[in-house]
């Protein structure tokens, strides 16, 4: 008996051992994982930001808004690499001067820093178009 209760102690670590080898919360998780890039994939086109105060009547301007802040504000809002901040008119007259086309033809192919379509490929022209004349409306 005393050779034989160590042998039994490990036989019995070895066993449990087994059993804890493929917890199936383990493979859950990583099904999960495998899966999760599909459904980025098929996620639509950034979801309409919540609208605080100030919404345009304007109902194109008002989508405009909905654009912007779906995305162009992580820069324009901060001013990042001098992007023009909403509603600052200093910034903005130089560039409405130019004539609101050249403005919308601007944030549909970039210019320097401001990428193509502001870096989201998947809004089309009329939403940039849309996101530039309220940018420009609230800022002159
Ligand atoms: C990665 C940062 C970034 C993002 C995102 C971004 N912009 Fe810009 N944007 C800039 C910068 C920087 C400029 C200034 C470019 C310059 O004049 O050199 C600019 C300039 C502009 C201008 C002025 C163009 C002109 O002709 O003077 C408009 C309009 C504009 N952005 C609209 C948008 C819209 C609409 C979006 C979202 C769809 C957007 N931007 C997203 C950085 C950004």
């Amino acid at each position: 008996m005393k050779r034989f209760l160590p042998l039994l102690t490990i036989g019995l670590i070895f066993l449990g051992g087994c059993s804890l080898e493929k917890p199936p919360a383990k493979l859950a998780e990583e099904i999960q994982k495998a899966e999760k890039p599909k459904e980025e994939a098929v996620a639509p086109a950034p979801a309409a930001a919540p609208a605080p105060a100030a919404i345009p009547t304007d109902p194109a301007l008002a989508e405009g808004k909905t654009v912007y802040e779906g995305g162009c504000n992580a820069c324009h809002d901060a001013g990042m690499m001098n992007a023009p901040k909403p509603g600052d008119k200093t910034a903005w007259e130089p560039r409405i001067a130019k004539g609101e086309e050249t403005v919308i033809k601007n944030t549909i192919n970039g210019l320097n820093g401001m990428p193509a379509k502001g870096g989201n490929a998947a809004l089309t022209d009329d939403q940039l178009t849309k996101a530039a004349k309220y940018l420009i409306s609230i800022s002159k």
